[in-house]
């Protein structure tokens, strides 16, 4: 069902590598996470500050921050920070006792949500929230196949990593799990719709030869990893209908494209006028602060709780709740989601008008404040991922933070804070036109 050549996994886009750079501090970074060590560039960078979209580095480097969605509201945004704050000098405590801001919260978070999705589990990582989601389709539906797409990333748990092609440095996925083509013209030709609904009905046929029957499509609404797929908003709805009339669920993972990213709507599957049977959500939701959680139906949720109960020790304490409601709040009064939409519409104009210019420019498409940009050999040739590694690198050097994604590695992920102003977004033009001037020579 794959197919097109290496995939590059996710951790290895645009990270050091050992023999690069090693100064002090990377030696001893090294020393303390070994092998399991991920760093962002060939020389890393060392961080000491952040504010709105930007980076202070310890050298006093300023970075215009286009890569990190979680600080999504700004970094360190002072309404997140008091609401942290004050609440742990109060009380932390997990949720076997009642305290009004945890559930002040989850009704706030809920009105955002289809109103059927009456439970929300609280997590840490949106990995878990994932790893939770699989298990609830599963004891929901009976069935244990998953699909997913081919450059998908859902999670680093020993199950969500196994529904993970991207995190994959070798071996071949399990049988209970198929992953089709992303949602992409590239696949799929001007029938994106009609493309991925075919190959979602090939995996279930799959599944069926098999004799394994579906539990879920397991979804990132707007295709994070596998290069950013937004277009044309409703593709995934046939998609859902063939998985649903199979007996599966739709686990639309918000991780990525959730918290008023794409401009549009709040949630990315909102663009697809889609209602899912479970949402998993994580990243922005804390601005920083680790939360994640599942949002799904009553019925799923007892289904799976009569085999096994649930309870996630730091999973909706109060300061959790008391980041997740400042953040909703913020978005709401600071108009994140409006902002989201004007300026992205405002950056993917200069974009397109690079584009015209720059002949390496092979695609560009988004929603709102993500974006994604394909690079590749000149006139349409084929994804280049070398030329994509120095654009990101010759960003860094006129301070612009940048990373990719796609199954080559060669599409830039544009994905700032929602707070990001016009000029911010034409300092990025500036900085991606120069550095593929740079690229060229
Ligand atoms: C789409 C998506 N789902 C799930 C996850 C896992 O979230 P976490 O790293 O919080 O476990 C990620 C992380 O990158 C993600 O991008």
């Amino acid at each position: 069902m794959t197919g097109g050549g290496a995939m590059r996994p996710i951790l290895d886009m645009n990270a050091y590598r050992p023999g690069d750079s090693r100064t002090d501090s990377v030696e001893r970074r090294l020393a303390n996470l070994g092998a399991a060590s991920v760093l962002f560039y060939r020389q890393p960078i060392e961080m000491a500050e952040a504010a709105g979209a930007w980076m202070v580095a310890k050298d006093g480097t300023r970075y215009l921050d286009f890569y990190n969605n979680v600080p999504s509201v700004g970094h360190c945004h002072p309404r997140v920070v008091a609401a942290v704050s004050e609440q742990i000098a109060r009380l932390n405590i997990h949720t076997r006792y009642v305290v009004d801001v945890v559930d002040d919260y989850l009704e706030r978070l809920k009105a955002t949500l289809p109103p059927e999705l009456e439970n929300v589990v609280m997590t840490c990582s949106g990995s878990e929230a994932n790893d939770l989601a699989i298990r609830v389709a599963r004891a929901a539906t009976g069935g244990t196949g998953i699909i997913v797409t081919e450059t998908a990333y859902h999670g680093n748990t020993a199950l969500v990593t196994e529904a993970s092609p991207s995190a994959r440095r070798r071996g071949s996925l399990p049988d209970w799990v198929i992953a089709v083509p992303p949602p992409s013209c590239a696949h799929h030709g001007t029938d994106i719709a009609g493309g991925f609904l075919a190959s979602i009905e090939a995996a279930l046929a799959e599944f069926a030869r098999r004799g394994i029957r579906p539990a879920a499509l397991l979804v990132d609404t707007i295709f994070s990893s596998d290069g950013i797929f937004a277009d044309p908003a409703g593709f995934l709805r046939p998609a859902a209908a063939a998985v649903r009339a199979a007996g599966g669920r739709i686990i639309a993972d918000e991780v990525q494209p959730g918290f008023a990213r794409t401009g549009d709507a709040f949630w990315g599957f909102g663009r697809h006028g889609l209602a899912p049977d479970m949402v998993t959500m994580g990243k922005p939701m804390g601005n920083g602060f680790p939360m994640a959680a599942l949002a799904a139906r009553p019925a799923d949720l007892a289904a799976f709780c009569e085999g096994t109960g649930y309870f996630n020790t730091f999973g909706g304490n109060p300061v959790a709740a008391a980041a997740g409601r400042a953040v909703l709040e913020v978005i709401e009064e600071e108009d994140l989601q409006g902002n989201a939409l004007r300026v992205g519409a405002g950056l993917m104009e200069q974009l397109q008008s690079v584009a015209a210019r720059d002949d390496r420019i092979a695609g560009l498409r988004g929603a709102g404040l993500f974006i994604g940009l394909d690079l590749a050999a000149p006139g349409g040739g084929r994804p280049d991922p070398d030329l994509t590694v120095r654009v990101i690198d010759g960003m860094r050097a006129r301070g612009v933070l940048i990373g990719a994604a796609g199954r080559h590695g060669a599409t830039l992920k544009i994905r700032p804070p929602l707070c990001l102003g016009a000029d911010e977004a034409g300092i990025f033009a500036g900085a991606l036109e120069a550095a593929l001037r740079e690229a060229r020579g």
